[in-house]
């Protein structure tokens, strides 16, 4: 048992996927895992272990934000021995060709959280993607005709910005989309020596306006946890 998972050593998989939603975490687990348990409970942070196509997978919600997520990396990476972490989100587009439910890979994640600011000071770190880990996502995806887009997302500390046209700055340099965890994923993978991945469908845009209703947002799931799937 760590501070926040009550999971005992061995109950939790190598690869863990971490939606940001504990509901998502127990849709995953019901929809594509097979003799799954429910391994923690704690904060209503739910987390599953269970097969997919015979091999051992855990699923974590990890909360929204940074501050949230790294509490629940740092335990798995450090407590329970996970080795690849895969998040599996939703993200904002700041692209006009980015539309709603397209799938995006991270592969290096900008932000505006002050975590690597206060550990880097004057200077930048990239927290970039796992090569293999990208890798597998991307062939499985082209392989099944799933499209994806692959580059720089955005990891805000908040939601609801001073400025909505901000966004504008971020998109001219290329950033894809905007969500909350990214950023702070790869940089504790990096730390600790492990392997994270993240992968997001577009769940709301900032340039059209339009979002998913919480009914679309479970179907169009789908395709993205399968790609996450396929690297195990
Ligand atoms: N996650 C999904 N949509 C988002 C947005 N617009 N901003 C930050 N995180 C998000």
């Amino acid at each position: 048992m760590s501070i926040h998972l009550e999971a005992k050593k061995g109950d939790i998989a190598e690869t863990v996927l971490l939606p940001g939603d504990p509901m998502r975490a127990k849709w995953i687990a019901e929809t594509f895992l097979k003799d799954y348990v429910c391994y923690n409970e704690i904060r209503g942070m739910l987390g599953y272990t269970g097969l997919y196509n015979g091999k051992q997978v855990s699923v974590q919600g990890t909360g929204m934000g940074i501050p949230s997520t790294l509490i629940y990396c740092h335990e798995l990476i450090n407590e329970y021995g996970v080795k690849n972490l895969i998040r599996v989100g939703s993200a904002g587009s700041y692209q006009k060709q980015i539309k709603i439910r397209d799938i995006i890979i991270a592969m290096a994640a900008s932000s505006t959280s002050g975590i690597n600011n206060s550990r880097f000071i004057n200077a930048d770190y990239s927290p970039t993607a796992n090569f293999e880990l990208f890798m597998k996502a991307a062939l499985y995806a082209k392989k099944n005709n799933i499209p994806i887009k692959a580059g720089n997302v955005l990891s805000a500390d908040e939601f609801y910005e001073d400025d909505f046209e901000s966004y504008k700055k971020w998109a001219k340099f290329g950033v894809l989309c905007v969500e909350m965890e990214t950023a702070g994923l790869y940089t504790i993978a990096a730390k600790f020596n492990v392997n994270a991945l993240s992968i997001l469908t577009i769940s709301d845009s900032l340039v059209s306006k339009k979002s998913m209703t919480a009914k679309d947002r479970e179907s169009s799931f789908n395709p993205m946890i399968k790609i996450a799937l396929s690297t195990l």
